[in-house]
């Protein structure tokens, strides 16, 4: 039998937990929350670590959103280094287990349990000099090895792996990407911006292997000294880095008996999970959303807006006033001097435009599909991506053939509503 809380439980203190506690304090609910997150530190920004933080432009207090003060004024008990291992409730609330066997109980629920990142499955992976970034306790061990190294293979060509890759180079490494399907950026981009920023990092002297794959990491001793590819060849390295994508972390929904697929946590738009009264937010789920218009479907998205904006429904639902997360997802990546912004999702389109210069690293990527405007990508061209965000965040279209002159601000060729296309 569950045991029956007053107060409303969040597990996991990344970018959703927090954004789901601040909401909940905007909104005027004034529950006390425990919020219970398994790093040491209070809730910090991710996104710096595979970039500035490498290079040493920020100090750790500046990644941390909220200082130990704040949570104690808004009556949120803030619980680090510990981690709920075991979770129940029924109809009215329930318990939790901490790892250290401190027993929480919570009327209502919140995962915000985030994911961890896939391991490198081959031999080697476990030796000295192979990292991974997701946490800040990642970083400060990658950071001093990458100022220090020569050599550098970067296993996945993501995100996480351009962006370290890119650093590396900036310091002065030699850098190679090893990248197992045929492109870059394969999950979330377009192929037109895929093409373009492996020839951009190919321009600043990174190598690029694409349909490679990692068979095995070499040593020298306990260190690793180099990455063995499906082919044959070694690559020599001092550093290894892999970003080889996220697992969602989703031992504690499945414990609870939620629905649960291999891509996360099932929710609804109001951020509700199976059981009609847990609620989860961020990269653990997997959930509906209007702007997958292309591939429709429930869909994970791995984003500090998306957990932000899931978070602020989650939290209006736990107090009392369900609503709908319909935010446009957006993203940015910097790749050292590269910035890429994008917003809307480019999957299942059926025409791109381009727009600008592309040879000038000054240029925006547009997706349709059956005439429909889905998705922009920008290099270096800002006033395009807002525009297209704002079309897209007001149901409104932009004419592909106008939208080719570049010369014409695509804020001036957003035009009136759209119907959904057919899928
Ligand atoms: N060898 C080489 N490449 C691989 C292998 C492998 N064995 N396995 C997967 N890959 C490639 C994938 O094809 C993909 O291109 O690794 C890349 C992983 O990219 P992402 O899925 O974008 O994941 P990652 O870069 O690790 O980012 C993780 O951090 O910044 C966020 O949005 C990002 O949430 C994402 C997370």
């Amino acid at each position: 039998m569950a045991a029956q809380g007053s107060g409303i439980l969040v597990v996991g203190a990344g970018q959703a937990g927090i954004s789901l506690v601040t909401a909940l304090r905007e909104l005027g609910d004034p529950t006390p929350v425990v919020l219970v997150g398994d790093e040491p530190e209070p809730p910090y920004e991710r996104p710096p670590l595979s970039k500035s933080y490498l290079r040493g432009e920020h100090d750790r207090a500046s990644l941390v959103f909220r200082d130990r003060r704040w949570f104690a004024e808004h009556g949120v008990e803030l619980v680090t280094g510990d981690a709920v291992v075991d979770l129940d409730r029924g109809a009215s609330g329930g318990r939790a287990t901490t790892a250290s066997g401190r027993v929480i109980t919570f009327e209502r629920l919140a995962l915000t349990t985030g994911a961890t990142n896939r391991l490198l499955p081959v031999d080697g992976a476990a030796l000295d000099g192979v990292h991974a970034v997701r946490t800040l306790a990642d970083a400060d061990r990658l950071a001093p090895e990458l100022l220090r190294a020569r050599r550098v293979v970067v296993v996945g060509g993501g995100f996480i792996g351009l962006e370290i890759a890119a650093g590396a180079r900036a310091l002065g490494s030699e850098v190679t990407v090893v990248e197992a399907t045929d492109r870059l950026l394969a999950r979330a981009v377009t192929p037109t911006l895929s093409e373009f920023v492996r020839e951009a990092h190919e321009r600043r002297g990174t190598q690029i292997l694409l349909s490679a794959s990692a068979v095995r990491v070499h040593g020298d001793g306990s260190r690793a000294s180099g990455v063995e590819l499906a082919d044959g060849t070694t690559l020599s390295a001092d550093v290894v880095v892999v970003g080889i994508g996220v697992l969602p972390r989703t031992e504690l929904a499945e414990r609870l008996g939620l629905l649960v697929e291999p891509q996360g946590i099932v929710v609804d738009a109001q951020a509700r999970t199976s059981d009609g009264v847990t609620v989860a937010a961020g990269d653990c789920t997997v959930g509906p959303n209007p702007f997958t218009r292309g591939v429709p479907g429930p869909t994970r998205l791995e984003s500090v807006p998306h957990a932000t904006d899931q978070a602020r429904a989650a939290a209006a639902t736990l107090a009392g006033h369900p609503t709908a997360y319909d935010q446009v997802p957006w993203f940015w990546s910097d790749q050292g001097d590269l910035r890429l912004q994008m917003a809307g999702l480019p999957a299942g389109a059926d025409r791109v435009v381009v727009r600008g210069d592309v040879a000038a690293e000054r240029f925006s990527v547009l997706s349709y599909r059956e005439g429909v405007l889905l998705a922009v990508e920008s290099v270096d061209s800002s006033a395009d991506y807002v525009a297209v965000k704002r079309a897209l965040e007001k149901g409104m279209t932009i004419d592909a053939d106008a939208a080719t002159d570049a010369a014409v601000p695509l804020k001036r060729l957003i035009t009136g509503a759209h119907a959904a296309p057919s899928s």
